[in-house]
């Protein structure tokens, strides 16, 4: 989605807020811009496409003053053009704005009736006209601000900034997040920590429901009916991370190769390795009492919770009810205060998944989240948080988190079958070395394959369409792959169960259809060859990822195979990610597409 930021300063701002966007322009990345007041003049720069395109235009047409508000957009209301970026003026009043106005069509009937004449095509410009015409009305600033977020509806990071009043940003939250920044003499407002970890660490986060007043010399925060509220400092995390490709072409590459490091730490987090046993992090949540479990979340994230769902079932003999937020949210599914609840979310904002959330909770079910960022408003809305430690994900194509989800997924999942007495103690530890032996693994799978994976990638990018099938585990591989595929090379891929081959897919195979086949050399694993069988009968190119053991295994042809070392069936998903996600990075690098931002994504959807 979009990211907003503002600076009351001390100091020229505009480069300090398009330093603060490029942080966060993994949101969203069809338009940028940024607002200052100087002197008694609001000016604005704004600029279609990435950052860049801002920033050279903020070169040639410098922009003086030491408040200000900036914004990159993902278009979601009117076409990604110049007009359409914020910030929006309207007599003196400048907004940018995250989220979705879902009254704006109705609002924008009556500001045009009494007059107002509209110059966008977002939903934004209602704020901007509904805050004129109460200032215009003689309100206050505060008052306007309250009146106008008592008139929309929707879900809303808003930022607006008033030329009559220099020193003064105002804010709100409906929904997407947002965070107050304290700095020596200034005052920062931002979509996330990671956008004001340059200029501070001491954070408030605004909570749903909240406006927020910032001057150089400090915040006021009131609830909606205007009664003030206290919102804790913090200190963020978020300054210790640094955003940077290091020697890599792209951050996804960067953080395909970061993830034995990465996995390192969330099992750490979870895992007693001195002990061989799953520790008390892994035990925040009652499991041994839970009837069941409800999991839920969307795009990699659910494909995560998917394979979280054989591990549950598998080694805690929990029964799972899993379904994507978008659809769990609305199925009215009769759910019991005796299950418990996990919601799996990288960047903890996604609002479907949050949506989730928020039914379990209502209907008394114990609320997991599994998130990347820890002070999210997933996270903060759960009573037991199972932190990721995958670091920032930047690359809009998650790699690294879903790799880290899972890996937090089978610890939960073995200690869960730890306490409900069906994974005993030497199941535990034999379990856990496995586990412990990822980093190792990944790092040589990844030097490993790299070669291959770039030769069969000069290959696929030369496709329309691409099948991956798998089973078990493998299943819900089949379909990251796909999904990672179609993401950032724009291929159309699919997924499927390799079982349900037969009753359709297999009327697409011929000889330019490659069928990429996951297939380690587990109980599945004859089933799926003839599965295989199916396809090169048909004369379909098989790209076979399997291991070792598998490879020596099979005798049928295939395009191409790609053994991976024999690994134990806990940690064959992570392993098993690898070439998938190096297939479709390279592919999408021959392609020549933009592999960090893909066309039409964002990379936090915090609207519906
Ligand atoms: C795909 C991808 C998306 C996200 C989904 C959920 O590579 O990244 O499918 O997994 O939008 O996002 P989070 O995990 O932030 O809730």
């Amino acid at each position: 989605m979009c990211g907003i930021v503002g600076i009351v300063g001390t100091a020229p701002v505009a480069g300090r807020l398009v330093d603060a966007l490029k942080r966060l322009e993994y949101r969203g990345y069809d338009s940028a811009g940024v607002a200052t007041i100087h002197d008694g003049v609001m000016d604005r720069r704004r600029a279609e496409g990435k950052l860049f395109n801002l920033e050279k235009r903020l070169d040639s047409e410098p922009l003086p003053g030491t408040v200000g508000i900036a914004h990159t957009r993902w278009a979601t209301h009117g076409i990604p053009n110049e007009t359409n970026a914020h910030p929006h003026f309207v007599e003196g009043v400048a907004v940018v704005h995250n989220g979705i106005i879902e009254n704006f069509s109705e609002l924008r009937d009556e500001l045009t009736e009494e007059g107002s004449v509209f110059q966008t095509q977002t939903d934004t410009e209602v704020v901007a006209h509904l805050m004129a015409k109460y200032l215009r009305e003689g309100l206050e600033p505060r008052d306007a601000m309250l009146k106008m977020v008592n008139r929309v509806t929707g879900a809303y990071a808003l930022a607006v900034m008033l030329k009559a009043h220099p020193g003064t940003i105002m804010a709100a939250r409906s929904g997407p997040p947002l965070a107050v920044g304290y700095g020596r003499g200034e005052m920062f407002l931002g979509s996330d920590a990671i956008a004001l970890s340059p200029f501070t660490n001491e954070i408030s986060y605004l909570v749903d429901g909240d406006c927020a007043v910032l001057t150089c010399d400090g915040v006021s925060v009131l609830d909606f009916a205007g009664k003030p509220v206290k919102r804790a400092r913090q200190i963020s995390q978020a300054t210790a991370y640094v955003v940077d490709k290091g020697n890599h072409r792209h951050f996804m590459e960067k953080e395909i190769y970061e993830q034995p490091e990465v996995i390192s730490h969330a099992l750490s987090h979870y895992v007693d390795f001195a002990e061989n046993t799953i520790g008390a992090n892994a035990a925040a949540i009652d499991f041994k009492a839970a009837t069941g479990l409800a999991i839920s979340a969307c795009g990699t994230a659910y494909l995560a919770g998917l394979v979280g769902k054989y591990w549950f079932e598998r080694y805690a003999r929990l029964p799972v009810e899993i379904d994507v937020a978008s659809e769990f949210r609305y199925r009215e599914m009769p759910l019991s205060p005796s299950q418990a609840a996990l919601f799996i979310s990288q960047s903890g904002e996604t609002a479907d998944t949050l949506a989730s959330l928020r039914y379990c909770r209502d209907n008394g079910l114990k609320i997991g989240a599994v998130v990347n960022v820890r002070e999210s408003t997933i996270a903060r809305e759960s009573d037991a948080v199972f932190p990721i430690m995958a670091g920032p994900e930047i690359g809009v194509a998650s790699t690294k988190a879903f790799t880290c989800q899972l890996a937090v997924l089978a610890a939960l999942a073995i200690g869960a079958g730890k306490a409900r007495g069906t994974v005993s103690a030497d199941e535990e530890r034999a379990l856990v070395r496995h586990l412990a032996e990822m980093p190792r693994i990944m790092s040589r799978v990844l030097n490993l394959i790299q070669p291959q994976m770039e030769s069969l990638s000069r290959e696929l990018s030369k496709c329309k369409d691409v099948l991956y099938l798998g089973r078990g585990t493998s299943f819900p591989l089949a379909m990251e792959g796909a999904l990672k595929l179609k993401e950032i090379s724009y291929i159309h891929a699919e997924g499927y169960a390799a079982g349900e081959l037969k009753h359709g897919p297999i009327a697409l195979i011929d000889e330019n259809m490659p069928v990429i086949v996951i297939a380690p050399y587990d109980r599945f694993f004859e089933k799926t060859v003839s599965n295989m069988q199916e396809v090169a009968a048909r004369g379909g190119r098989i790209i076979f990822i399997t291991d070792e053991a598998g490879a020596a295994a099979s005798k049928l042809p295939t395009t191409a195979t790609i053994a991976l070392p024999v690994v134990d069936e806990i940690i064959a998903p992570m392993i098993f990610s690898l070439p998938i996600q190096l297939l479709a990075y390279h592919t999408a690098v021959f392609m020549g597409t933009d592999v960090d931002q893909p066309r039409n994504l964002a990379k936090s959807v915090t609207v519906e």
